[in-house]
């Protein structure tokens, strides 16, 4: 099979067929994923939250990106692959297009994606004019929580929701080939939909986007603490893996290893020989 382009995409949006987009971190993921039908693999910097731990996207590196998008592309075949610019790696538009240079050439993905509204829409046009497919995201923008103050719908507004319809309507120009949209109103969204040539792909949006994209871990339940209100999980992982590390542990502790004597010493808590 041959890898989906960015032609397929737009592709999709014209015969009206909805792009499948979830996320990947690894390998593994990644394989399953991409032999499941989806159509776009995304890197998402949510890497930091669901693989590193950390409370927001903020730090997350390039490398991490780097590194985590190498191994998704290794283990895909069929999905387009596009990876994050994490924060602070797209302030401008030479800054970004060095970024962007670096993920294409060292993790091998075939695009990246940049949050931000109508102010990013020259930083997406470098790199685009490069040759670097471009995703867009707006209404909540995880990298700038702690400028929102939370994690919040978007487009409550006639004038939010305008600004949002401007963004979007900047971004296609600028040329980007598909527009996440997060948390934002359904109307919202589906009024943006309406109006983009390029596909919208929303993720607590509503039904009415072009695509729908999840974190990966959310879908699969596989959280250790609880997914957001609009990720309906279709399996429960969590409970799974909990199942079997139980069932593993049992079967060590049941081991015949009991029915071997420990060494004298030990057995009278005298000290052992030192561990050289
Ligand atoms: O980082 C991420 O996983 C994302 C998606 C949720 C859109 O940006
Ligand atoms: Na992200």
């Amino acid at each position: 099979t041959r890898r989906l382009t960015t032609r397929d995409i737009g592709a999709m949006r014209r015969r009206g067929e909805a792009v499948a987009m979830l996320t990947a971190y690894d390998h593994v993921m990644a394989g399953l994923v991409d032999a499941a039908g989806v159509e776009i693999v995304l890197v998402g910097d949510s890497l930091g939250n669901v693989v590193l731990g950390h409370e927001t996207t903020v730090p997350v590196t390039l490398d991490d990106m780097i590194r985590h998008g190498a191994a998704v592309v290794r283990g895909t075949s069929r999905a387009m692959v596009v990876v994050d610019l994490p924060f602070g790696t797209a302030t401008d538009p030479d800054t970004a297009l060095r970024a962007g240079i670096r993920v294409m050439q060292e993790s091998l993905c075939q695009g990246v994606k940049i949050e931000g509204g109508a102010s990013v829409a020259p930083i997406v046009r470098r790199l685009t004019e490069q040759g670097i497919p471009v995703v867009g995201h707006i209404g909540l923008t995880p990298q700038a929580v702690h400028q929102l103050g939370g994690y919040y719908r978007h487009g409550k507004t006639a004038p939010a929701a305008q600004a949002l319809i401007d963004a979007a309507l900047a971004l296609q120009d600028a040329g980007a080939f598909a527009l996440v949209l997060e948390m934002v109103v359904p109307e919202v969204a589906a009024e943006i939909t309406g109006l983009l040539d390029i596909p919208t792909i929303g993720i607590g949006s509503g039904e009415g986007c072009a695509g729908q994209v999840l974190v990966v871990n959310d879908l699969l339940g596989l959280n250790t603490s609880p997914a957001p209100s609009f990720a309906r999980p279709r399996a429960n992982l969590a409970e799974i893996i909990d199942k079997a590390v139980r069932a593993y542990v049992g079967e060590v502790k049941a081991t015949r290893f009991a029915a071997t004597p420990a060494p004298e010493a030990a057995r009278k808590g005298r000290k052992g020989p030192a561990l050289v």
